[in-house]
């Protein structure tokens, strides 16, 4: 079916919100028959139940961002996710080599609720790393840093790594894209989740005295000290996931007392105390590939997003699994889709009218392709 005829009507997004799943989930699919292939629905596995029931891939982070570079036929992305997946999925889908193969032809990337952000993404803004990367050169050699960008990053902070001979990782490729640096420069300037760069650093042998915190806020020297910094190897950046940072030692604790052979499975995005004493760490595909491929009867606690675990004990009776919180913990930014969105801007779609489009920059693109592709060639 080819996309779209004269355009009708904006439609407004009220309305939705006082519609059935029903309604809204059978209005979906329409939209869906009428595209056929020219659409993808990608979604991020915290995604809530009823929007993932929509998506035509899920994944992980890296995953998602392989899907849209990878996508042939389509001509719409509907990315159930957050702000920075959009932005990769337009940079990667819109890359000059694909483009080339469509003959030109772009594909629109939407987010279907603008405030679907990542609060982690928002602790580092590209000023904020522009001016810790001057002060870094007042104490040592930037030429002997690769700045590591996290994916949860907006697209100016993977083009500064593209600039500076950088690179970007994911929760699943951390290990290799370290590694990777480390045979160019001798530091790391690692940024926006500390937990992420910690974790990954130390299992790579390097110490935490190695590994001084930038704090952007601070008044000098990102609240450190010249010589922490001379003796780096690693510079984290003071930045967390506000989800992932609730998950506490205490609670492993309790589980490994109250059910003696649980395994604990967790994001890397725990802080260190979690991460040093769970069984197994790694991104939401590893999480689900663990559990999928776990005997029968096997007993887990899962520290990462709640909807995403709600949605494995579902999937997966034949396994005991426990939320590793006592407390709520999910993604309340992710949660934002929901399927008036979703259904809102598909119609919207249908009708001729694009909203809620994510495109980046050309010239922020352009230099966050070469970061996004070293890493794409490192793993
Ligand atoms: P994954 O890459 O593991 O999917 O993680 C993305 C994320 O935002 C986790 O908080
Ligand atoms: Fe960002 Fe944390 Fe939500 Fe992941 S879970 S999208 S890091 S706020």
């Amino acid at each position: 079916m080819s996309s779209v005829a004269t355009p009708g009507p904006k439609l407004e997004l009220a309305p939705y919100k006082s519609l059935s799943n029903e309604e809204l989930a059978a209005r979906i699919q329409k939209v869906r028959d009428h595209f056929g292939s020219e659409l993808l629905i990608l979604g991020h596995h915290y995604q809530q139940d009823e929007v993932i029931e929509f998506s035509d891939l899920r994944g992980d982070s890296l995953q998602l961002s392989q899907m849209a570079a990878d996508s042939r036929d389509c001509r719409y992305i509907i990315f159930c996710g957050v702000h920075f997946m959009a932005e990769t999925a337009d940079m990667l889908a819109n890359r000059p080599e694909a483009l080339e193969d469509r003959k030109g032809e772009r594909v629109t990337v939407v987010l279907p609720d603008m405030a679907a952000g990542c609060s982690m993404a928002d602790m580092a803004a590209i000023e904020q790393v522009e001016a810790a990367w001057e002060d870094l050169g007042e104490y040592i050699d930037t030429n002997d840093i690769t700045p590591v960008t996290y994916i949860n990053s907006a697209a100016s902070l993977k083009a500064f790594c593209g600039k500076h001979g950088g690179i970007v990782c994911t929760s699943t490729n951390a290990p290799a894209v370290i590694e990777w640096a480390f045979k160019k420069t001798s530091r790391v300037l690692f940024f926006p989740d500390q937990h992420l760069g910690r974790n990954t650093a130390l299992k790579m042998g390097i110490t935490n005295d190695q590994m001084p915190v930038w704090d952007p806020y601070a008044e000098e020297c990102g609240g450190t000290s010249e010589e922490a910094i001379k003796n780096s190897k690693v510079v984290l950046w003071n930045g967390h996931c506000s989800v992932h940072q609730m998950f506490k030692a205490e609670h492993v604790h309790k589980f490994r007392k109250d059910i003696p052979d649980i395994k604990i499975l967790v994001h890397p995005e725990c802080p260190q105390e979690v991460n040093d004493i769970a069984d197994l760490s790694g991104s939401t595909g590893f999480i689900l590939k663990t559990i999928q491929s776990a005997e029968p009867g096997s007993k887990w606690a899962i520290g990462t997003e709640l909807h995403m675990v709600n949605r494995l004990k579902k999937e997966h009776p034949e396994q005991e699994i426990h939320f590793l919180s006592p407390v709520v913990c999910m993604c309340a930014t992710m949660y934002r889709i929901d399927l008036a969105h979703l259904c809102w801007s598909l119609e919207n779609l249908a009708e001729g009218h694009v909203v809620n489009q994510v495109a980046v920059d050309e010239e922020v693109s352009k230099w966050s392709l070469i970061a996004l592709k070293r890493m794409l060639e490192v793993v």
